[in-house]
């Protein structure tokens, strides 16, 4: 089976250190830990940088971290995977839902405009499969309403808009590092911010509320445990030394697809000017005679994986019969586009001679 994506890791890269792991017997909150969070703030920009368990509980996190409670409005981008609107909706919040380019598969900014209400707390901007393109306009209307802007950046490590990686744009940004992901640690996820009163609230609320304060450990409030443990770590750190590398090799191979589909009707991503894209999924909009759920059917029949672009949020069941606010382009998008395989090595020319077979 050709897979939709390959770890860009292998055993012999993390042996060594995993040895010294498994030896020291330390396991959590160790050296690892701490390298890997000075990483990813070398890579990102980023003053500061947390880990978490995924995406997921660093968005709880930010969510928490901006004081969102129960009936606050958090305007998200709706063509996302549902962990985006999901933590929204665990805090009692509520998720408003904003339409999102047909080209580019963002936020689309009037959209915002139009969602902001006396109510809206914050925004969530999900860069679409990797894709940073439009978050400084978003960025702009959110200042110019005086409200927080969260990057759901779960795809975006390595991606840049204007020279400024994501992780360094937005007021918090919150990565995954899943294995559907470019860089994975199996399971992940991180955090950064620029602003320095962000720091009290992580460094507290991650360590199960505590802090010594004159001398004397203490718990001062409640919190969590969302750690990433030290062999995770090691992965993580591994990778992001050779992100740069990974990102130019995925734009060379997303080149060479768009040789072969773009004469045939499929219309890739688009990704604007001034972007560094890592191609987190390799993305089409199909043709509008073909079917896609047919053509996913075929490339499974010649051993070829492959899925849907992402999920349109207001659409499936749980928040359509909430909110009953289907945004038409998410709707859209959710049923035209197609993931193909990416990675090194990854047979191109076998890939696209199976879709025009089906063509
Ligand atoms: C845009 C987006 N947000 C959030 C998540 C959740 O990430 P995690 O699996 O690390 O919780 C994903 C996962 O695919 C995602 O694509």
């Amino acid at each position: 089976m050709i897979k939709l994506i390959k770890p860009y890791i292998s055993f012999d890269e993390v042996e060594n250190e995993f040895r010294e792991i498994f030896e020291s017997g330390w396991f959590t909150k160790g050296k690892f830990v701490e390298a890997f969070r000075e990483e990813i703030k070398t890579y990102t920009g980023a003053k500061h940088a947390y880990l978490a368990t995924s995406a997921t509980t660093a968005l709880t996190m930010a969510l928490k971290a901006l004081d969102i409670k129960s009936g606050d409005e958090v305007i998200v981008s709706d063509f996302s995977f549902p962990a985006t609107a999901n933590v929204v909706e665990d805090l009692g919040a509520i998720p408003v839902f904003a339409d999102v380019s047909l080209e580019t598969f963002n936020m689309l900014p009037e959209e915002l405009e139009t969602k902001i209400s006396p109510k809206t707390k914050a925004v969530i901007f999900v860069d679409a499969l990797g894709n940073p393109s439009g978050i400084h306009q978003i960025k702009q209307i959110c200042q110019k309403h005086n409200l927080p802007l969260i990057e759901d950046g779960a795809c975006a490590i390595g991606s840049s808009e204007f020279g400024v990686r994501c992780g360094n744009i937005a007021d918090i940004t919150c990565f995954s590092f899943h294995p559907r992901k470019l860089l994975t640690t199996g399971e992940g996820g991180a955090i950064t911010f620029n602003d320095d009163k962000f720091v009290d609230f992580f460094e507290i609320k991650l360590n199960h509320g505590a802090k010594i304060e004159n001398g004397k450990f203490d718990f001062i409030d409640f919190g969590y445990n969302y750690r990433l443990p030290e062999l995770q770590c090691v992965m993580g750190i591994k990778q992001v030394q050779k992100l740069d590398d990974i990102v130019e090799s995925r734009n060379l191979i997303r080149d060479e697809y768009r040789k072969h589909l773009e004469s045939l009707g499929f219309e890739i991503q688009k990704v604007s000017d001034d972007i560094v894209y890592n191609v987190q999924s390799l993305v089409f909009k199909i043709p509008t005679h073909i079917t896609r759920d047919e053509l996913i059917t075929h490339l499974k029949a010649n051993d070829i994986e492959s899925t849907i672009g992402t999920y349109c949020l207001s659409g499936g069941t749980y928040y359509a019969k909430k909110y009953n606010d289907i945004q038409p382009n998410a709707k859209l998008l959710e049923k035209n586009t197609i993931t193909l395989p990416c990675y090194d090595g990854v047979d191109v020319k076998f890939i696209t001679t199976k879709i025009k077979e089906y063509l």
